[in-house]
């Protein structure tokens, strides 16, 4: 008979640290899960990629466990970048720094600024501060899909390639993190994440928001299509609209809120119960998952309010729709 492998899941900083000396290890973040390898191991990267099926050119994110650890992997940290560090880390924000020679290339896909952020997950946090280098990691999906937000969706896609993965529960959070630069003396948001523009402009004042482009090369991941199910995902202001052009189809309706009044002859699911935004964002991957894994043949899903994390739901949703 044969066993497929699967990944052992555990809650011990001790075995994530004997296998992060040779291999990659799943670790829960606020965020997403991530895939995580010794950022400074050219070889171990490379598996990053090859586990993902992510192509080369796409930048991953380096975790680390200090501000001042900062300096030993960046030539320098821009005063507003710094302040928004200290205000928001541990937390979801990515920031985009000049990288020194110690991160190598393939980390950053050759670009000269890494990706560098300190998580808000404790059991995280603990693993970075024992180990004595940081964390290059991507969210532990196939590039592409829906990112996990739990240990058994990493299992359920990765397990058989990974020994291990950190059990941290379900993300808090949900969303990925909010990536950050400076261009010249202007602000940039390249990927709307969990720090909404609003708490960033609280702290920095205006920024400008730069990621709906597909093709910018300062943030190859933000492509047009990503974290989308494998089933055919339509957006609409109200279910109502999408039923009116897809009602002869087996449908899963991902609805903003709990109905009043159930929707009939449809499955639907729902990412918040009364309305909470934080909520909404942080269900909205499992919800995916569950309608992707329905004997629907399509999933129909509604916009959030366009407040707080809204847009960067409604970022994803976009992305995940069917073009
Ligand atoms: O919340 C998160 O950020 C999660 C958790 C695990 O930390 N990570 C995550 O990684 O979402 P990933 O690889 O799925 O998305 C990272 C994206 C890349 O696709 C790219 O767009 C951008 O971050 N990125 C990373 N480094 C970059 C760089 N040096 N320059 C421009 N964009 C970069
Ligand atoms: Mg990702």
């Amino acid at each position: 008979m044969y066993f497929w492998p699967v990944a052992k899941i555990g809650t011990s900083i001790d075995e994530a640290v004997q296998w992060l000396h040779k291999d990659l290890v799943a670790i829960p973040t606020e965020t997403v899960y991530g895939l995580a390898a010794n950022a400074l191991s050219e070889s171990l990267v490379l598996k990053i990629f090859e586990v993902k099926k992510r192509p080369t050119f796409d930048p991953l994110i380096v975790h680390t466990s200090a501000i001042d650890r900062v300096y030993e992997y960046c030539t320098d940290f821009p005063e507003p970048l710094k302040h928004l560090a200290e205000a928001l880390w541990p937390g979801p924000l990515t920031l985009l720094l000049n990288k020194k020679a110690i991160i190598p290339d393939i980390t950053t896909s050759g670009l000269n600024k890494v990706g560098i952020r300190i998580p808000a997950h404790p059991l995280t946090l603990k693993l970075l501060h024992v180990l004595d280098f940081p964390l290059a990691a991507p969210s532990a999906n196939p590039f592409g899909y829906i990112s996990p937000t739990k240990a058994d969706h990493v299992q359920h896609q990765l397990g058989s390639e990974i020994p291990y993965i950190l059990d941290g529960g379900d993300c808090s959070i949900g969303i990925e993190s909010t990536i950050v630069g400076m261009e010249g003396n202007e602000i940039c948001i390249y990927r709307l994440g969990g720090a909404s523009i609003q708490e960033i402009e609280s702290i920095v004042g205006k920024v400008k928001v730069k990621v709906m482009k597909g093709s910018n090369p300062m943030a190859p991941g933000m492509l047009d299509v990503h974290y989308a199910p494998r089933k055919p995902l339509f957006v609409f202001k109200s279910i109502d609209d999408g039923l009116k052009k897809f009602g002869n189809r087996k449908i899963t309706a991902i609805l903003a809120q709990k109905p009043d009044v159930m929707p009939e002859n449809i499955q639907s699911l729902w990412l918040s119960d009364d309305g909470d935004v934080k909520q909404m964002a942080q269900r909205l991957f499992h919800t995916l998952r569950m309608a992707d894994q329905s004997d629907s043949d399509i999933i129909l899903a509604q916009w959030v309010p366009q407040s707080g994390l809204g847009y960067a739901i409604n970022d994803r949703l976009k992305r995940a729709s069917t073009k």
